[in-house]
């Protein structure tokens, strides 16, 4: 009790690092790349202030400047010249993403981890993340197909890891069938297990150009009230084989990323999205919020809370940051 215990004690610039629980590391941080077919230079994302698609023809030096900064992986988004109904692009061996990856993996070899995004809404004409019938619904059982045929081609081209993001019901074991039949037994995946319906992803929307064309993603993405559904799908991936769980967004649900870490103990990883990214750009701009600070203690309250891995737009900004410290 006061004045015997003086919590300010150790809070002193002397003692706080010694007493802190909870390091940022640059190792625990993947970047999201987006590499666009149709561009010759890299284009500024207009809702993503400072963050930019990347051409083919430039897609191995900005991977060799995220390697290069430390940052241990990359998740890569394709924006393909064409879409169609099925997203045939999605899964050719000439296809944005498998290009992508060729030229990564022979420029740079193997210190840097390559995950793809695996998901279709980037590459049908509709923008959504399955198959769609005539009556617009949304068809679970004919696009797990076609995300197992994605992710072989993804690991033919020479990938690292796949990351389904569609949230189809028993995509991660579809992957995983898909991969073991043919020889990548190897290829772990990272699944976004508890994805929930949620409006930061706008700015994304522009990102990697997976705007939909009627209705929403509700009927495959979780609600945002709920939390016991969240820890139902994370079991069922884990049952189906999926190797790290990912919790997206990140800010706004600490609490799910608290008790699935604590549930499951499984590396589990934060995607931090577009929305959290713009919101604090935006504030930032405007002279509202110091950037650095406030992207340093939103990376670590995500920590905190128990993620292993953060899939964050601000990758590169925290990687030179913590390097000049
Ligand atoms: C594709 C996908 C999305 C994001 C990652 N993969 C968009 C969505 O589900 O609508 C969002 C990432 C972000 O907002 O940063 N399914």
């Amino acid at each position: 009790m006061f004045p015997t215990t003086r919590m300010r004690r150790l809070r002193s610039s002397k003692f706080r690092p010694l007493v802190s629980e909870t390091t940022l590391d640059v190792k625990d941080l993947i970047c999201p790349v987006f590499v666009d077919e149709t561009i010759t230079k890299p284009m500024e994302i207009n809702s993503m202030p400072g963050y930019f698609r990347q051409p083919l023809s430039m897609i191995a030096d900005e991977a060799a400047s995220i390697s290069g900064l430390g940052i241990p992986a990359i998740i890569l988004f394709g924006i393909p010249e064409k879409k169609d109904e099925t997203g045939s692009h999605a899964y050719g061996d000439n296809d944005v993403i498998q290009k992508a990856i060729r030229t990564i993996k022979s420029n740079i070899g193997e210190e840097l981890v390559v995950i793809t995004d695996l998901c279709l809404c980037e590459y049908t004409s509709h923008g959504h993340c399955g198959m769609v019938s005539k009556t617009q619904e949304i068809l679970n059982d004919p696009t797990l197909e076609i995300l197992g045929k994605t992710a072989v081609s993804h690991a033919r081209a020479g990938a690292d890891m796949v990351a389904p993001s569609g949230m189809m019901d028993g995509m991660v074991g579809a992957i995983r069938n898909a991969l073991d039949d043919n020889d990548f037994t190897d290829i772990p995946i990272m699944s976004y297990a508890a994805k929930y319906c949620s409006a930061f992803y706008g700015p994304f929307r522009e990102a990697a150009g997976s705007g939909y064309t009627f209705g929403d993603r509700a009927s495959y993405q979780i609600d945002p009230a709920n939390t016991d559904e969240a820890l139902r799908e994370v079991a069922l991936d884990i049952e189906e084989g999926a190797d790290i769980i990912m919790v997206k967004p990140a800010l706004p649900y600490l609490d799910i990323i608290y008790r699935i870490k604590k549930k499951f103990r499984m590396p589990t990883a934060a995607y931090h999205v577009s929305g959290e990214y713009s919101m604090i750009k935006a504030a930032a701009g405007n002279g509202w919020l110091d950037e650095k600070k406030a992207v340093q203690e939103s990376l670590v309250s995500i920590k905190r809370a128990g993620a292993d891995m953060i899939l964050t737009y601000f990758a590169k900004d925290v990687a030179r940051e913590l390097e000049s410290r």
